[in-house]
């Protein structure tokens, strides 16, 4: 035996030489990160002369309309190409029926309408769900015995909502409630009214998920509903099914969604990868409130490092196939970008 000093491996292959300098490694990344691939999800409220933090979402605030459009004209100059709007509503304009959605001069119509004029290259998206306005904080109307959403009620709304966005000027709208039947409903919708280039951003594989719960404190929908486990689990799909998935995602395909969208991302890589693999539409992924939320709060404990992970984080997603990613980090990362 010779002394571990002399050995020597005859070792033709040796992956480690395309790691041994900083060049090197650049030159073999597979993967990169560009602010072009980031979409910045934006809360907007009414009446608040200050920007309030969102308690659980550090860093991420209720904007007022003049504060939203300030904040998109610094992401454009970062690079970022899209925002993702949600109003946060005042609780005394929900019901049961969230008739507040039908005022053409709510909260979020005049946002588009603001921002789409400060900064009209800015892509606008803007989420096609009732559950800011609804007292229930559910995504949908309910049925006459109270205990569901009713689908198809719901979808005559999700489509008449559409068309309002797309008329305030709306790139994407994107549907974000899960029930069946409505990716095609608003396509017809929007076509119908002369709406042929407003685009439809799937929420096609939306998960059941407790990752959303930072998100709910922030448009209100879990004060609404009083409490915090308010279930969606009649319409998000089941975090154990992904064969489920894929039929969710054919589905929306066949509707005419223009980009899919799975979501939450970090704790479902391989339903990301499964989608690209099967479909050649631009796919999407939303790291949702709580996938940032965490990495924020591991990050004040001292426990992780906070720009490592975000980055790793936003780097896995892509990896696993999404080209696109709503992520709260959209500003941080896009300025660490742009050095
Ligand atoms: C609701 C909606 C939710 C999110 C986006 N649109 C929450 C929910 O389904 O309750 C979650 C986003 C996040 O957690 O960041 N239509």
């Amino acid at each position: 035996m010779s002394s571990p000093d002399s050995f020597k491996l005859d070792l033709p292959v040796r992956p480690r030489r395309l790691r041994r300098s900083a060049a090197r490694r650049l030159m073999v990344e597979e993967t990169r990160l560009r602010a072009a691939d980031l979409i910045a999800p934006l809360f907007v409220v009414d009446g608040k002369p200050a920007p309030e933090e969102i308690a659980s979402m550090p860093g991420q605030y209720r904007l007022n309309i003049a504060d939203l459009v300030k904040e998109c004209r610094a992401l454009w100059k970062l690079g970022v190409k899209a925002v993702a709007l949600f109003p946060k509503l005042d609780p005394k304009l929900k019901n049961a029926e969230g008739t507040e959605e039908l005022n053409e001069d709510g909260l979020i119509l005049r946002a588009v309408r603001a921002v789409k004029k400060a900064v009209p290259e800015l892509v606008v998206i803007t989420d096609v769900a009732l559950d800011p306005y609804t007292s229930h904080g559910h995504d949908g109307v309910l049925n006459a015995a109270g205990d569901d959403v009713d689908n198809d009620r719901t979808v005559a709304r999700l489509a008449a909502m559409a068309v309002r966005q797309a008329r305030a000027g709306v790139d994407f709208v994107a549907p974000s409630d899960m029930m069946d039947g409505r990716v095609g409903a608003i396509r017809a919708a929007l076509d119908a009214e002369g709406f042929s280039e407003t685009a439809i951003l799937a929420y096609s594989v939306k998960f059941n998920s407790a990752y959303y719960g930072p998100f709910r404190d922030a448009v209100g929908s879990a004060q609404a509903a009083g409490t915090k486990l308010l279930s969606k689990a009649t319409y998000q799909l089941n975090p154990a099914n992904r064969r489920e998935a894929m039929i969710e995602a054919a589905l929306d395909t066949a509707e005419g969604a223009d980009i899919l969208m799975v979501k939450p991302a970090g704790a479902y890589l391989d339903i990301i990868r499964d989608v690209r693999e099967r479909s050649d539409l631009p796919l999407a992924a939303y790291q949702v409130s709580g996938e940032y939320a965490q990495i924020h709060a591991a990050a004040r404990m001292g426990w992780l490092n906070l720009e490592r992970t975000r980055d790793e984080s936003l780097l896995a997603i892509k990896r696993a196939g999404a080209g696109l990613i709503l992520t709260y980090f959209a500003k941080d990362v896009a300025k660490a970008l742009a050095g």
